[in-house]
């Protein structure tokens, strides 16, 4: 039972049209080898300073044009005195809004001068009134913001008027550009989170 011509396509490995593939794979490996070759040989075969100024203008270009790529902060996310802020667009109660800042590596705002607050009142004036990572939870009438440092004096006056009211059951921040409310953590508000941007250099 001796079959030539199934011995011969045993012998190539695979069945009757492969052949056209082989032909095909055979032909791009020697496309893309003239293609390096074509590329590479001059630069290599020149050994004078031209020859390398030619690839160092090259990379300089290269690297120009990723720079020119480089984004400050993630897609969706405002850039600021060299830090990035998100504003959320679903909502959630205080503590699953500190978790969702900590899932995208940034932490839910905490305002620290004058600045930040004007920036973010600025922003936040035509959104609704969103956590921030001030509470005071772990002592009544005692405010802090997330990394345990006091609400400083020169911000108290940013609280709305009579606020905080000394509610206990009121230990979460909101902030609006109307002023700073004292409010039940367990409501479900939008939020603004903050990361350090990318450095992206200069040029
Ligand atoms: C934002 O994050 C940066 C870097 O972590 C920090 O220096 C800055 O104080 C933060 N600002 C706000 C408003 O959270
Ligand atoms: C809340 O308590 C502080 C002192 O702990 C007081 O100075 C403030 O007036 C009180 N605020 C209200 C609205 O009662
Ligand atoms: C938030 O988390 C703290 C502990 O991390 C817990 O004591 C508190 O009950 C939680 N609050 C809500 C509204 O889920």
């Amino acid at each position: 039972m001796y079959d030539p011509e199934e011995e011969r396509r045993q012998y190539l490995g695979c069945p009757g049209q492969s052949h056209l593939l082989l032909v095909l794979h055979l032909l791009l490996i020697t496309l893309l080898a003239g293609l390096l070759t074509a590329v590479l040989v001059p630069e290599l075969e020149d050994p004078s300073s031209q020859g390398k100024e030619r690839i160092y203008q090259e990379l300089r270009q290269l690297k120009a044009r990723v720079d020119s790529m480089c984004r400050p902060c993630p897609w969706d996310w405002m850039l600021f005195q060299q830090s990035c802020y998100f504003f959320s667009k679903s909502r959630r109660n205080w503590n699953d809004s500190v978790t969702a800042c900590q899932e995208m590596q940034a932490q839910l705002v905490m305002i620290k001068n004058d600045e930040e607050k004007s920036f973010l009142e600025m922003i936040s004036e035509h959104k609704h009134p969103s956590w921030i990572g001030l509470s005071d939870v772990g002592r009544e009438g005692d405010w802090l913001w997330l990394d345990g440092s006091p609400l400083s004096q020169s911000l108290v006056k940013y609280w709305k008027k009579d606020r905080p009211n000394n509610d206990t059951e009121k230990n979460c921040a909101e902030f609006s550009a109307d002023g700073w409310n004292d409010v039940t953590c367990d409501l479900e508000k939008y939020w603004i989170c903050n990361k350090s941007s990318w450095p992206c250099s200069n040029k």
